[in-house]
């Protein structure tokens, strides 16, 4: 029986072809027919004339590990047409790991000791299918998380009994379905992890055929060794890398994605190398003090000691406090901030890079995110793609579905085709664009019409519908799906 029927509607299919008008059935959580399909007694039928049909939007980068249980309807997600996430982004999982103490920065993005409490990966996994949010995640293990679990001492290499210890970690958490590892060399508790390390822990990953994601060590004056370190992990271990938000940062390396596409594009005539992006200048992380000297402006968007001080300017902080911008920084810790730091031709140099795939990297428990979490989306689609110009509403889809979709192996998703899972966004492709700005980042966007996962609707006109119909993608499942 077919339960939905999407009349009239444009079809962008994922794939990067040519769109056509056809009406898509939707039956159990799959896609039926796409063409003209017949009227079926009991089917819901919904005008999507005028409107785009596209598969769901997948979010390959993002923090969403807890917010699947803290906000299941997902709405951050769900109002932009995110049918998918990849969460464990940046080395920082919520598993596999059990703290008793604060984790440090920036495991703190993502959760309290409390939150910390899945010392397998399987129990993550299993809680997920316990109380399902309303759209699908797929699940990255993080490196950093692996390290504060196996080591006393973060601020040196793994020795070997700790690097057989996260070892056997992660290969707990690929049994239980995780599709890859992250890191986040950046950050302190990895960037102490030599390239030896990670090449150790990635040779798990090519047993499994999961992939390797990166925040690599330096995306500054360092930018090209940080890719070359990259890409040698995917050799030394021959697993896929897909390299991170991928941008120049620092007034000095402005222009400078000139230089490190090219070297992407000529490193993935050898081997899989993807990369994601964010549509904006502004970058958001932890209160670090090397970034506030690197950023035109900085953005407080949490504090613990000053909870206050959220959604406010740094200078304008330092100002009322009467210290140095470091000084109040230094007060405001633990914080988070969002610092300009970019330049927006190479945004958009990045964003149309044919390989590049959208992912938001969205801090879901941020007091006063950056907006990328409830924008990126529609804004690539409204700003980017429609108004700017800058590629095709196709190529557009594709980077967020198809595109991504191959890249991270999930089987059955991210293209229109019969048979395939019904993730489903229907969106107004004159009217769709990003509301949330940095002073009201948590605005729903607009023009995003309906939205189902796996063949229900999760979003109608504007609000959630409370249906939870997401799953715990496992990578196994996936592979053997794609047979
Ligand atoms: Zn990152
Ligand atoms: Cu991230």
């Amino acid at each position: 029986m077919t339960d939905w029927i999407l009349r009239g509607g444009t079809v962008i299919d994922g794939t990067g072809a040519p769109r056509q008008r056809a009406d898509v059935s939707i039956k159990g959580d799959r896609i039926a027919e796409i063409g003209t399909v017949s009227a079926a007694q009991g089917a819901g039928e919904i005008d999507v004339s005028g409107k785009v049909v596209a598969p769901g939007f997948i979010d390959v980068h993002t923090h969403d590990d807890r917010a699947l249980f803290a906000s299941p309807d997902m709405a951050a997600k769900a109002s932009q047409g995110v049918t998918t996430v990849i969460t464990g982004n940046c080395g920082v999982s919520l598993a596999p790991l059990a703290l008793t103490q604060t984790p440090p920065p920036p495991l703190d993005l993502i959760g309290d000791a409390a939150d910390y409490a899945y010392p397998r990966f399987a129990d993550y996994l299993a809680a997920l299918d316990r109380q399902p949010a309303a759209i699908n995640a797929a699940c990255l293990v993080g490196h950093s998380t692996l390290r504060v679990g196996a080591m006393p001492d973060l601020a040196r290499a793994a020795g070997d009994a700790e690097i057989a210890a996260m070892g056997e970690r992660l290969q707990e958490a690929l049994d239980a379905g995780a599709i890859g590892m992250s890191t986040g060399l950046f950050y302190a508790p990895a960037s102490a992890a030599p390239p030896a390390e990670i090449e150790a822990l990635a040779k798990h990953l090519r047993h499994a055929g999961a992939l390797y994601t990166t925040h690599m060590r330096d995306e500054t004056e360092q930018v090209l060794d940080s890719l070359e370190e990259s890409f040698h992990v995917g050799q030394a271990a021959r697993v896929p890398v897909v390299i991170s938000h991928h941008k120049t940062t620092g007034v000095r390396n402005f222009g400078r994605t000139k230089e490190t596409l090219p070297k992407i594009a000529a490193a993935m005539q050898g081997q899989e190398i993807g990369l994601d992006a964010y549509p904006y200048i502004a970058s958001s992380t932890v209160l670090r003090t090397q970034r506030i000297e690197d950023s035109l402006k900085v953005l407080i968007t949490w504090s613990k000691s000053h909870p206050e001080q959220a959604g406010r300017e740094l200078d304008a902080i330092a100002r009322d406090w009467g210290v140095s911008v470091l000084e109040a920084a230094d007060r405001l810790q633990p914080a988070g901030a969002i610092y300009w730091m970019m330049d927006e031709a190479d945004v958009q140099r990045v964003l149309a890079f044919e390989h590049t795939m959208i992912g938001s990297d969205g801090l879901p428990h941020d007091v006063h995110p950056h907006p990328r979490l409830w924008g990126t989306f529609p804004r690539v689609l409204g700003h980017y793609c429609r108004d700017i110009g800058l590629f095709g509403l196709e190529v557009a889809v594709r980077k967020m579905t198809g595109l991504s979709a191959a890249r991270f192996g999930l089987a059955g998703r991210g293209v229109l085709v019969p048979g395939a899972y019904a993730d489903i966004t229907v969106f107004d492709a004159d009217t769709i664009i990003d509301r949330a700005t940095f002073a009201a980042p948590t605005t729903p966007a607009a023009g995003i019409e309906h939205v189902f996962v796996n063949g229900q609707p999760v979003w109608s006109t504007g609000a959630a519908t409370g249906a939870r119909p997401g799953r715990a993608l496992r990578r196994q499942q996936m592979r053997a799906e794609a047979r």
